[in-house]
Parts: structure tokens; sequence; C-alpha cells
């Protein structure tokens, strides 16, 4: 689906997309389709933003990504080839990482314990794997024998996006790795995750918090009942008047308030 007029869509020129998903009708009960025809491209090394209301289908559209939600109709290509409905494992081995939002860590298991989970598929690869994430999360080295259940929201968050990266992903499914977390760890977040992608991974990400996801992504989508609304950076996103009406209410709020105030928001 196209951007409405007026919305250029901000796609790089830059070949074709690392991963496609085009059409995408999914959903979980029968007869119920939560994906109405969504489409997503994501090129090498970018950074995407997925935002939009409750319920919009953006968690679904990283399981359906995942497949862990049945495709109906439309497809997905990862570096032109056709993974629709391919399993979890077999996306991990083609180099695809998912971080769901919720229940993301083992808590009974270690920090190590956990990335050796997430690495189960190349143990040899471990120790190797295990020092470049620890150059990304010092923290995680440092508490390697401490159980994950013992660790507060945003380390824990840490050891899932590690675990995810313990395959060495060429794309990583992020949902909403804000939730939850302090002011100050959700901006670390952000800040992790662009870090992520400058080491070469393309990152899909989908985000409440979306004024600041906007900021730091290459191009956004908004996504709608199921469908793409509003496709363009992520610069031309925020300041776009129906999108600051409709979907960044918060955004809209802030500038009025900075404007009152004097101060830039
Ligand atoms: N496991 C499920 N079974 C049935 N319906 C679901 C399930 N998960 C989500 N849904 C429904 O799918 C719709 C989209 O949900 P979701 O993708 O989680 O939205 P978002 O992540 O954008 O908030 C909602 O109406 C939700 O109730
Ligand atoms: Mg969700």
């Amino acid at each position: 689906m196209t951007a409405p007029a007026g919305v250029p869509d901000g796609a790089p020129d830059r070949g074709e997309p690392l991963l496609r998903a085009a059409d995408l009708v999914a959903g979980y009960l029968p007869g119920v389709n939560i994906l109405n025809g969504c489409d997503l491209d994501l090129y090498p090394g970018e950074l995407i933003g997925i935002i939009g209301p409750n319920g919009a289908g953006k968690s679904t559209l990283l399981k359906a990504l995942f497949g862990l939600v049945t495709i109906r109709s439309g497809s997905v290509t990862l570096g032109g080839e056709t993974i629709t409905n391919l399993r979890a494992d077999a996306l991990v081995h083609r180099g695809v990482g998912f971080v769901p939002q919720n229940n993301n860590v083992f808590p009974s298991l270690t920090i190590e314990e956990n990335l050796q989970m997430g690495a189960f598929q190349r143990p040899r690869a471990f120790a190797q794997r295990f020092d470049a994430i620890v150059d990304l999360f010092p923290t995680l080295g440092d508490r390697r024998k401490q159980r994950a259940g013992s660790l507060s929201g945003g380390e824990r968050q840490m050891v899932a996006m590690a675990r995810a990266l313990m395959m060495e992903p060429s794309v990583l499914l992020l949902d909403e790795p804000s939730a939850g977390l302090s002011p100050v760890r959700q901006d670390e977040t952000f800040l992790r995750t662009r870090r992520i992608n400058k080491t070469g991974v393309s990152i899909i990400m989908v985000e409440q918090n979306a004024r600041r996801c906007l900021q730091i992504c290459d191009r956004g989508y908004v996504l709608d009942q199921g469908r793409n609304a509003y496709t363009a950076t992520g610069r031309e996103l925020m300041n776009d008047p129906k999108v600051i009406e409709l979907y960044l209410g918060t955004l809209a709020t802030d500038v009025e308030d900075a404007e009152r105030s004097g101060k830039p928001a």
C-alpha cells in the first residue's frame, strides 16, 4: 500500500530490501483477520520503527514475521528468498532474531545460561559471541552468574536483547523494548538499540513511545487496524500534522506545553 498523497514514503534508494513483507493477512481466530494487507520493507542497515494505537496489530505483525502467527495470504522474503510461515527456529537459523515484549528471559537461569540458550544452535561459538555481547552490555559480563529473575526490568531487557544477538542475526525484531522502564532506562534502551543497529544489524522496532522511536529510526510505519496508515522517514512522520493529530497526541501536547513555557520541546 502506498502512503497517502503528500507523504513521501522515504524509502532509501538502496536496491533490494533485506526483508520485505507484502500484503500480509494474518490472525488468530478463524475468520478474524488482524493484519489486513500490511506491507513493510526493511533495507540493509536500516532501523525502522512501527508505531500505532493499541491493538493496531503491531505485535501481531512481528509475530507473523517470526512464524508465530500464521500468515493467511501475502508473502515475506528475506534476501530475496521466501520465508513466509517458516518456523521460528528455521528463521533464527537464517539470521532473524526476535525479542518479545513480555516473558523474554528465563528467570531461574543465570545471565550466562540465558545467553547459552540463545546460542544453542551454535554452542561452539558461545565464548566468542559472549565477548562481543559483553562489549555492548558490560553490566551483563560483570553479573554473568546472577539469576535473571533477580534483575531489574531494564537489565532483563538487556538480557533478552543480548540473547537474541547471540546468533548474530542480520535482522532483529524488537517488540516495545522500552515498555515498563523508567525514563532514564528507556533512553538507554533507545541508545543501545541504535548502537546495535550501527554494528550492522537491521532492526524493526515496535514502540509505544512513538516520539522517541521516530527520533532514532531511519523510517517509520504507522499501523492502524492492521494496515499501513503512513510511511515516511522518522522526521517526516514527526512533523506531519495528520500523524501528530491522530497518533502523536502526546507530541502535540508536549509542543504546546513547551510553547507556553517558552522552552523548546
Ligand atoms: N493470542 C491472541 N488471540 C486472539 N486475539 C489476539 C491475540 N493476540 C492479540 N490478539 C488481538 O489482535 C489485535 C491486535 O493485537 P496486537 O497485535 O497485540 O496489537 P498491538 O501490538 O498493536 O497493540 C487485538 O485486537 C488483540 O485483541
Ligand atoms: Mg503489542
